[in-house]
């Protein structure tokens, strides 16, 4: 399977990568800055492009640059977020909305869009949304409100793909936190998780795994939160 990971240059976007590389898969990454492509099989091929998702005429390219690059495309993972710092609503600027929206739903729709020719007949587009899109969170308005928007494009894009292609979310719960959250923080976290534990990146890159597979699964949201949102 040849798989460009949108924000796959860090952190979650680039474990998903990396599990797709030990897969099997071809891979391409997609960063702002540039980065080296992840490890892939013997045979495979690797790639890693540069684009700033928020720019329409930048996120159209990255897709076809990353079909050329693979000689084809059977899947896209979109990871790419804004920034994820806590902010009350009198401190929201436009910029922070701007951000959010850029990196979150205007990149969704035109990478979605190049998807759309570039993609192989059953290929497939999964969202790493969040479980903020479905319980906004006070301190992460834009980013709640980006999240909150991605899913109403998956369902329409769902339709709007069908039949030859598919879309299909995963909503994680805390997996990676900002490297500045407060240990306490994390233990509260913890607590509020029926399972016990925040998210591995693994537990999410499974679930990736089994959507860009799923052959009769089209317009679904895979909640990977260890039973956060239950409660
Ligand atoms: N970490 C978690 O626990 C968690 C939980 C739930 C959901 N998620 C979601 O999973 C995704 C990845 O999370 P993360 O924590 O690894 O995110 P992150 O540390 O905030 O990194 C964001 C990623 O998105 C890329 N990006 C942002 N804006 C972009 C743009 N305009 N164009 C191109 N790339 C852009 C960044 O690329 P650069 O390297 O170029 O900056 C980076 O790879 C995000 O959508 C996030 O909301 C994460």
């Amino acid at each position: 399977m040849r798989v460009l990971v949108c924000g796959g240059g860090r952190r979650l976007g680039r474990a998903i990568a990396e599990d797709l590389g030990a897969a099997g898969c071809h891979v391409a990454v997609s960063s702002r800055h540039a980065v080296e492509p992840v490890g892939v099989r013997e045979g495979r091929a690797a790639a890693a492009l540069v684009a700033d998702l928020a720019d329409a005429t930048q996120a159209l390219a990255v897709v076809r640059d990353a079909a050329a690059a693979l000689d084809g495309l059977d899947g896209v993972v979109y990871a790419a977020g804004g920034a994820f710092t806590p902010t009350d609503l009198a401190d929201i600027t436009p910029e922070l909305v701007e951000d959010a929206l850029g990196s979150v739903v205007r990149g969704l729709v035109f990478v979605a869009q190049a998807a759309q020719e570039a993609l192989s007949d059953g290929g497939s587009i999964v969202v790493i949304g969040d479980v903020a899109a479905m319980r906004g969170w006070p301190s992460y308005l834009p980013h709640s409100a980006a999240k909150g928007a991605q899913r109403a494009l998956v369902s329409g894009l769902a339709r709007a793909l069908a039949p030859r292609l598919r879309i299909n979310a995963v909503h994680p719960g805390t997996v990676l936190p900002p490297d500045e959250a407060p240990e306490d923080a994390l233990e509260r976290i913890v607590t509020r998780i029926p399972l016990g534990r925040i998210g591995k990146p693994g537990d999410v890159a499974a679930a990736v795994r089994y959507l860009l597979t799923a052959d009769y699964v089209t317009g679904a949201e895979l909640v990977v939160d260890g039973g956060r949102l239950a409660t």
